[in-house]
């Protein structure tokens, strides 16, 4: 079955009782038992429910494996896989890039337990095996990554981490499983912030765990059930609803993309521009070799002041100014301020995350009112100089 069939298809039968093409959402906690501890595999949603188990097992087909839990959002997920994996005194390395929600969540939690951070450049290959030893558990990366879109080589990547006895895992939330299959490229754990692309409509928070083997996923289950951080079942019917236009909305969000790097690249108001399809960007032939799409962000520096940076991103047509992305409604961010805030400005700095870092997320809408969106935006900064410098003269 080809991808957007299994969105479709894959472990969702019409209700046999009804007919019904769509599964009901089971909105209950609870499940009757004929005698204590005889039940029908369900006894408490904190444990398992209908809804939920019918997406696990979708995002599991999806991404190729036969391991998934879903969680109430992608940082509970990473939670589950850092608490299950990591002990006092191992070590976890993690790109330059990466999400502000992962950094904090390791520098101010994981790390406090005793556990060391090796933050380094993973696409250098001698930097990454000078800091992999045997204390190196887990290799976590974004590919693209969060907010600067680098690419990562996984495979070469997860060789590395292997040869020392480390799990490689990959954040995928980017690339989405329709871009890029992790598994197949030597991923031991793929996790998702299922409240961008998968679910895709801005409307819940949601996380997944991804596993192959099922040795590395029984601790990552275990803590589901232990810690209780589980979506509704509501929320599971969402993302169930979701994934099913997942391959048009996101073949619409890089057609988009792509228009807009078109119309971005060599602006004089882009000093630099992030988009994993453009043949100068470093990551672009890795890219090529392990997605299927260069997805759906694009991100760039601008060419001005932080004012201007303001100004720009609080002041779009279609681009709502907001935290998140993948969802059918453009939105733009500004990480120094918002979703990498929590980097302070001095590391910020040190790992080349500029403050006039924009991040756009373009929706499914058409990619000219996008585009003209943008080139308005940039040609009103000019506008707002030229006017500056009226008033100063006058
Ligand atoms: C790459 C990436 N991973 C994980 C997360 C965390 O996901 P959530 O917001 O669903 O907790 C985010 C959120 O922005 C993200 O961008």
């Amino acid at each position: 079955m080809e991808f957007a069939t299994r969105t479709i298809h894959a472990e969702q039968p019409s209700e046999p009782g009804t007919g019904s093409l769509v599964a009901p959402i089971f909105q209950t906690s609870t499940y009757e038992q004929e005698a204590p501890g005889i039940h029908q595999g369900f006894d408490y949603s904190g444990t398992n429910n209908p809804t939920r188990a019918r997406l696990e097992a979708v995002l599991a087909d999806l991404e190729g494996v036969s391991h998934a839990a879903v969680f109430a959002s992608g940082l509970a997920a990473e939670f589950a896989v850092l608490q299950a994996w990591l002990r006092p005194g191992d070590e976890i390395i993690v790109p330059v890039d990466v999400y502000g929600g992962t950094y904090r969540l390791l520098t101010k939690v994981f790390r406090p337990l005793g556990c060391a951070i090796r933050q380094i450049d993973v696409s250098d290959p001698a930097a990454l095996s000078s800091v992999l030893s045997e204390r190196t558990r887990l290799v976590w990366i974004e590919s693209p990554t969060n907010p600067r879109l680098l690419i990562y080589d996984i495979a070469a990547i997860a060789a590395a981490a292997h040869a020392r006895g480390a799990l490689l895992v990959v954040d995928n939330t980017f690339a989405t499983s329709l871009f890029q299959q992790p598994f197949q490229l030597g991923a031991d754990i793929v996790v998702h912030s299922v409240t961008k692309y998968l679910a895709g409509h801005s409307d819940l928070i949601q996380g997944a765990v991804l596993v192959k083997d099922a040795s590395v996923f029984e601790p990552i289950k275990f803590l589901q059930n232990a810690t209780g951080a589980v979506p509704s079942p509501f929320d599971c019917w969402l993302t169930l609803r979701g994934l099913k236009t997942l391959e048009l909305r996101v073949l619409r969000h890089a057609e988009n993309a792509a228009a807009i790097a078109e119309a971005l690249n060599g602006h004089p108001r882009v000093r630099r521009l992030y988009y994993p399809g453009l043949p100068t960007h470093p990551g672009h032939e890795i890219a090529r070799k392990q997605m299927t799409g260069f997805g759906g962000m694009v991100s760039f520096e601008l060419d001005g002041s932080i004012d201007d940076v303001v100004s720009f991103v609080s002041s779009r047509r279609f681009f709502a100014l907001g935290e998140s992305l993948g969802g059918v409604k453009a939105l733009v961010c500004h990480p120094a301020r918002m979703t990498h805030a929590s980097i302070p400005a001095s590391e910020r700095a040190k790992l080349g995350l500029s403050d006039t870092l924009v991040r756009l997320s373009p929706g499914c809408e058409h990619h000219k009112d996008l585009v003209a969106d943008l080139l308005e935006g940039l040609t009103a900064l000019d506008g707002a100089r030229a006017g500056d410098r009226v008033a100063l003269v006058v």
